[in-house]
């Protein structure tokens, strides 16, 4: 997923490791003294996954697979990633409220890629305080979240169908569509998964450490830019900017949005991490076992 914030503008300041280390075959006998001293959890995992998900994404409607999926996932903590929890003292006295750009340039956001392939992508996301990925979509994707530690605020919106646009009126002024506000909460650890579909749930979201956090997100299917699976940033104005209540049937003008695309945001500033949870156990190539070691 990482690639895809990088793909989607060279303008993001994002500093990318050598991904060719990310995935390396291990000897059996290293990966048999990892396995030994790891948990199980992150291989229950992608072992679901594996079996829930195609490229196309869930294979049919059944709630089942997502009853599972999110059972498994609500009891991750950090450990089950190889990860400590953060302090919320080391938020260098910024705050929630206290953002400002200065801040945010201080330090990253850290993305761990864990596994990726053509039906599944599993990822985590660390947070500074103060830190944000602005407003985004996941089209046609499933996303399921689990903040593992700290406070998140999380605002998710879901187009509006069928599709209302207004288009530019004056230069200057851009195109915009409607948006439903379907998320508007702080997420605190320990919490439930939360899951998105591709037009409920807020597929349209927006991220805010409100204290240093991580979250543990599995997308289905990746991002995959070729196919129209790119994932694009937004903007969203009060619903009064261009609204004249017409487009409303339902709710409060205050649940609704105009979204309008921007380029990535010259401050989302990420970089990717090593991964240093358990290893996973793919499927086994000649006379090595395929591990994830990210
Ligand atoms: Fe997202």
């Amino acid at each position: 997923m990482f690639s895809k914030f990088q793909k989607a503008t060279d303008k993001a300041m994002v500093f990318l490791q050598n991904k060719a280390l990310s995935t390396v075959y291990i000897p059996k006998q290293k990966l048999h003294m990892a396995m030994n001293t790891t948990s199980p959890k992150v291989q229950l995992l992608f072992d679901l996954c594996k079996n829930s998900f195609t490229p196309l994404g869930l294979p049919s409607a059944s709630p089942q697979p997502i009853h599972k999926l999110c059972s498994l996932l609500d009891t991750f903590g950090p450990a089950d990633v190889g990860l400590k929890e953060e302090s919320p003292d080391d938020d260098r006295g910024h705050g929630f409220f206290g953002l400002n750009r200065v801040a945010r340039w201080a330090q990253p956001i850290t993305y761990l890629d864990i596994y990726e392939c053509d039906s599944f992508t599993m990822c985590v996301f660390c947070f500074p305080t103060s830190s944000v990925i602005p407003l985004h979509d996941h089209p046609g994707m499933t996303v399921f979240s689990k903040v593992l530690y700290g406070s998140m605020h999380v605002k998710a919106y879901d187009w509006v169908e069928p599709v209302c646009i207004k288009e530019s009126r004056e230069p200057g002024y851009p195109q915009v569509r409607l948006a439903r506000l379907a998320v508007d909460k702080v997420s605190t650890a320990p919490c439930g998964t939360s899951v998105l579909y591709p037009k409920t749930g807020g597929n349209l979201h927006c991220f805010t450490a409100v204290t240093p956090c991580a979250v543990l997100d599995v997308l289905a299917p990746p991002y995959r830019e070729d196919i129209g699976r790119k994932c694009t940033y937004y903007i969203d104005y009060p619903y009064s900017t261009f609204g004249n209540g017409t487009e409303i049937s339902n709710g409060k003008e205050e649940d609704y949005a105009w979204l309008a695309e921007i380029e990535t945001p010259d401050d989302l500033y990420m970089r990717e991490g090593v991964y240093v949870g358990p290893a996973i156990q793919a499927e086994e190539p000649s006379d090595s076992i395929p591990a994830l070691f990210l």
